[in-house]
């Protein structure tokens, strides 16, 4: 069976350069088709517009891009260093990394990291820290294939502030509000100025 890469043979080449200006939006819009928000439920990182042009504005070096013979914009890669307090290391992320689908598998992502390594460690970094969700395998895969390792689990709480879950305080009734507020029937002794914070139960 041919790998997936040489299924790949006949796809047109593609070349690696630093972004410029008018790759802003097909960057965007590539990403959008990527990181979406069952890619990325939990949302803590969110793919927006911001991400492109901020990466673009603060660290023009680390923002890459693959275009296929066409001009087109089938990859990119955005990143920054990142200084630790105490430490005397620079450190790489590696913030974004997308292949359009159909340009997957061809090697793409690996020459797009290829060459924000070479850039990284031009500016003097000593390691590169990736992230992405714990059930993304081909990233995952694509990692561990390109030599990271030791991944440290981070642990995400989400708790709705619109929807009573367990062990969330009930509002106070908007009845009672609206009684003491018109004055038509006296506060009861106990209850807590209109002012205080809802009381826990
Ligand atoms: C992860 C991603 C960037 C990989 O891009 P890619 O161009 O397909 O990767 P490459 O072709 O360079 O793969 C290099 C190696 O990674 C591994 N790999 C990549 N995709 C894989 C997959 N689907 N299954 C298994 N291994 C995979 C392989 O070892 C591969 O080498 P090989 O083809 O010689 O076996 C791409 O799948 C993608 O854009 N995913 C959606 C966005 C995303 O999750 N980004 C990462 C977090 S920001």
């Amino acid at each position: 069976m041919p790998s997936r890469r040489e299924d790949n043979l006949s796809r047109p080449r593609i070349s690696i350069r630093e972004m410029e200006i008018d790759d802003l939006a097909p960057v965007y819009h590539l990403g959008e088709s990527l990181f979406t928000r069952t890619a990325l439920p939990a949302l803590y990182r969110t793919w927006d517009p911001y991400e492109v042009t901020s990466a673009f504005t603060t660290d023009p070096e680390f923002c890459l891009v693959a275009e296929d013979g066409r001009g087109n914009i089938v990859g990119f890669a955005l990143g920054s260093t990142v200084e630790k307090e105490g430490s005397s290391w620079r450190y790489g992320y590696l913030a974004w990394l997308g292949v359009k689908e159909e340009f997957q598998g061809l090697g793409v992502a690996q020459r797009l990291l290829h060459e924000f390594e070479k850039r990284m460690k031009e500016e003097g970094v000593r390691m590169l820290i990736v992230d992405t969700e714990g059930d993304n395998a081909k990233a995952l895969a694509f990692f561990r294939k390109n030599g990271f390792r030791r991944p440290t689990s981070h642990v995400w709480l989400t708790k709705s502030l619109v929807r009573p879950e367990n062990g969330v305080p009930k509002p106070l009734k908007p009845l009672a509000f609206a009684r003491r507020r018109t004055g038509a029937t006296p506060a009861r002794k106990n209850s807590a100025p209109l002012d205080s914070p809802i009381p826990l139960p």
